[in-house]
């Protein structure tokens, strides 16, 4: 079987329901074995797994992130929409709007953060992150999202990543502003940068459950979050669907190239 286009679900998100023809799938990896759905919209095969696992039973921390990226891979994945919950770190930008991120900041601290680690994929490895989403699958998101009536979005925002569990305090809310952040989560990294570490096309699309701590009016619960993702699913799963379905085959981005230098070449023979 091969399938080129995945979602990856986050909290909300555990099925894929509109897809037909559907197959569930173990994919053995060398970073453990991952579950996903596989099946088709309107003739396109699509994959789908749930970040947390189907009853949401994985916290932030402790999803294995190489294993999903290795599985999406291993079945032949080039491009992923990743659905995330995030608090809104502007008064401007209210529960039940959606970004398409296109930078992050990466607070977390006790993830495996590479394939690179010299056990699993060899040699020394940075890769660059000028623009960490692809462009392409922003922009087809952006079209889909400009067809949609009553959806409030905006086509740019930075995506701050923290450890988690727990959620921030306000005065870490108020730092983040400073930097620059515009929404919080604790999922997005490092989803996104083992996608690119191999080679695959990967954007998110976050959906604001709650203003961040300090600027909502009353303390944090997963009970909002929830509520909120509960009230956009049917959309959001719309979106995902239309968006992977209008992506033109060919991959006009930067996301699959490799860099080529290598130390050892450049200063051994
Ligand atoms: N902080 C961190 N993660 C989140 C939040 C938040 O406010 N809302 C949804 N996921």
């Amino acid at each position: 079987m091969k399938v080129e286009l995945a979602i990856i679900g986050g909290t909300g998100f555990y099925s894929p329901e509109i897809l037909k023809n559907i197959d569930e799938v173990a994919v053995k990896t060398e970073y453990g074995e991952v579950q996903m759905t596989v099946g088709s919209y309107k003739d396109v095969y699509i994959a789908f797994l749930a970040r947390h696992g189907g009853q949401h039973h994985l916290p932030p921390h402790r999803i294995n992130y190489r294993a999903n990226i290795a599985a999406l891979k291993e079945v032949g994945v080039t491009r992923i929409l990743a659905s995330t919950a995030v608090g809104s770190l502007r008064k401007d930008l209210s529960p039940g709007s959606l970004v398409i991120v296109d930078q992050f900041i990466d607070l977390t601290r006790n993830r495996q953060q590479t394939f690179y680690d010299g056990e699993h994929a060899g040699g020394v490895v940075h890769t660059d992150f000028s623009d960490p989403y692809c462009p392409q699958l922003r922009n087809c998101l952006k079209n889909i999202l400009e067809q949609k009536k009553d959806v409030t979005f905006i086509d740019k925002g930075t995506y701050i990543c923290t450890e988690g569990p727990r959620y921030e305090t306000p005065a870490e809310i108020k730092a983040f502003a400073l930097w620059g952040a515009d929404v919080v989560g604790m999922t997005n990294v490092p989803e996104v940068t083992l996608a690119r570490e191999a080679g695959l096309c990967y954007a998110t699309l976050s959906l604001v459950t709650n203003f961040a701590a300090g600027i909502s009016p009353h303390v944090l619960t997963h009970r909002e979050v929830v509520e909120v993702m509960a009230e956009k699913i049917t959309l959001i799963r719309e979106i995902f669907m239309e968006t992977l379905i209008s992506v033109p085959r060919y991959r006009d981005c930067r996301c699959s190239i490799k860099e080529d230098f290598t130390l050892g070449q450049q200063e051994g023979s």
